[in-house]
């Protein structure tokens, strides 16, 4: 029996690896603990939150005593650390709660979990603290194929440069978001160099699916075609993120947590970039085609903004280390994902509308209260 405590698990990934371990591991506890804020949204758990091996606790990462305690009374085995500001936009404009959450927050669980195992005879035996992290820890990569060129994938046109984010790659973060990140997996990595915790940290690309809180990119644009409002472009589209379906994230997160190196680092990603305008089109025309409309009816919406401040131009992740040592690879291909992505938010719609109306906090601050 282990009992692990998954932190930010009512957020967009968080749901996903919950819903996995729960269902796939029933004879292991396990602890959601999340602050609720406004991305945290137990609708996304409904379908297994009667389960029995499944706890929901709300509280803030930061309250070191709260979640001491908590880690003692539930005899915690292992972290999956999620919990986080995750939103670059919102880091631009308020900083300070990115430092709070994602540098305090995640210093804060790694001194509870420091003082809850040091305090067992094992100590650190069949222990450990596995820390979600992201690539743009890594900076930004330069554009340097042109679309087209032979050597690219068959879908979005890329990869569009000869560089890729490795795990030996230097640190360079640039927004308030990447470096708070940043901060937390340097912190994670001390806690082992200096105490010998055994943690574990991976970096990966966006994710994409069902549960993803209506600022990020897809869902926004999904919900606003549906509601026929404009598509924000930042600056002239070109930039170029890696996407990955969030199940296959999740399944990496499983793998990872039983069979990774302690002290190790893994890149995760789906080798699938994409320039963000021709993934729009992508978007308008599943959306479109899925509803009814003539083709093109919505390529009107696009609409060119001032670009997001400090924009890094392009992600992309080489995962191959975690082929070569644990096997995994993205399962779902990305039309595929796209497709049933966009179906997800299209037959879910009550879901979008509770979400972008705030509703969804209303009906739980009466369950947990309003902390
Ligand atoms: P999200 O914003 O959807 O969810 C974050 C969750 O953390 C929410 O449920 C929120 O209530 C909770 N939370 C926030 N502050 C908290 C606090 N102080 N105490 C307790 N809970 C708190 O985020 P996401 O997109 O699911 O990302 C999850 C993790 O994965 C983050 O660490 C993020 O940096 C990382 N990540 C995300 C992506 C992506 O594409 N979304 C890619 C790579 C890595
Ligand atoms: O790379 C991993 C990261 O991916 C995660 O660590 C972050 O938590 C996650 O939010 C995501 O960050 P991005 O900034 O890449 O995601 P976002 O969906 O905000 O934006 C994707 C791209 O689309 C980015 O280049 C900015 C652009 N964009 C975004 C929005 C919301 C627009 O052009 N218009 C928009 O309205």
């Amino acid at each position: 029996m282990k009992t692990i405590l998954i932190t930010g698990g009512a957020g967009f990934i968080g749901s996903h690896v919950v819903r996995l371990f729960v269902r796939k591991y029933p004879e292991y506890r396990i602890i959601n603990l999340d602050k609720l804020t406004y991305a945290g949204n137990l609708a996304n758990l409904k379908d297994i939150e009667n389960e029995p091996n499944y706890r929901f606790v709300k509280a803030d990462i930061c309250d070191f005593d709260t979640i001491l305690a908590l880690m003692k009374e539930e005899k915690i085995d292992g972290v999956i650390h999620l919990a986080a500001e995750s939103h670059v936009d919102r880091s631009i404009k308020d900083p300070f709660t990115f430092a709070m959450t994602n540098v305090i927050g995640t210093l804060s669980l790694l001194q509870a979990a420091k003082c809850h195992w040091e305090s067992l005879p094992e100590k650190y035996e069949g222990k450990r603290f596995y820390h979600i992290s992201t690539d743009e820890v890594y900076g930004a990569l330069q554009l340097t194929r042109p679309e087209g060129d032979p050597a690219g994938n068959e879908c979005g046109g890329g990869p569009f440069g000869d560089e890729f984010f490795k795990e030996s790659t230097p640190y360079n973060p640039h927004s308030p978001y990447s470096a708070s990140k940043a901060s937390s997996d340097h912190f994670v990595r001390a806690f082992h160099d200096t105490y010998g915790m055994p943690t574990i940290v991976t970096n990966c690309s966006n994710n994409y699916g069902p549960y993803q809180f209506p600022e990020k990119l897809i869902p926004l644009f999904i919900n606003n075609i549906r509601r026929g409002k404009p598509l924000p472009v930042y600056g002239k589209g070109e930039n170029v993120r890696d996407w990955l379906y969030v199940e296959d994230h999740a399944r990496a997160i499983d793998l990872i947590f039983h069979k990774g190196k302690t002290a190790d680092t893994y890149n995760i990603g789906g080798f699938n970039e994409w320039k963000n305008i021709d993934l729009i089109k992508v978007i308008i025309e599943t959306v479109d085609r899925l509803l009814g409309n003539p083709k093109g009816h919505s390529l009107g919406l696009i609409t060119y903004v001032t670009d997001r401040a400090g924009h890094d131009l392009r992600y992309a992740i080489d995962s191959t280390k975690l082929k070569k040592e644990l096997g995994w690879e993205p399962q779902l291909q990305f039309r595929e994902g796209i497709e049933k992505t966009v179906k997800w938010y299209l037959e879910n719609q009550e879901w979008m509308d509770n979400v972008t109306s705030g509703d969804y906090q209303k009906y739980y601050e009466n369950m947990y209260g309003n902390r």
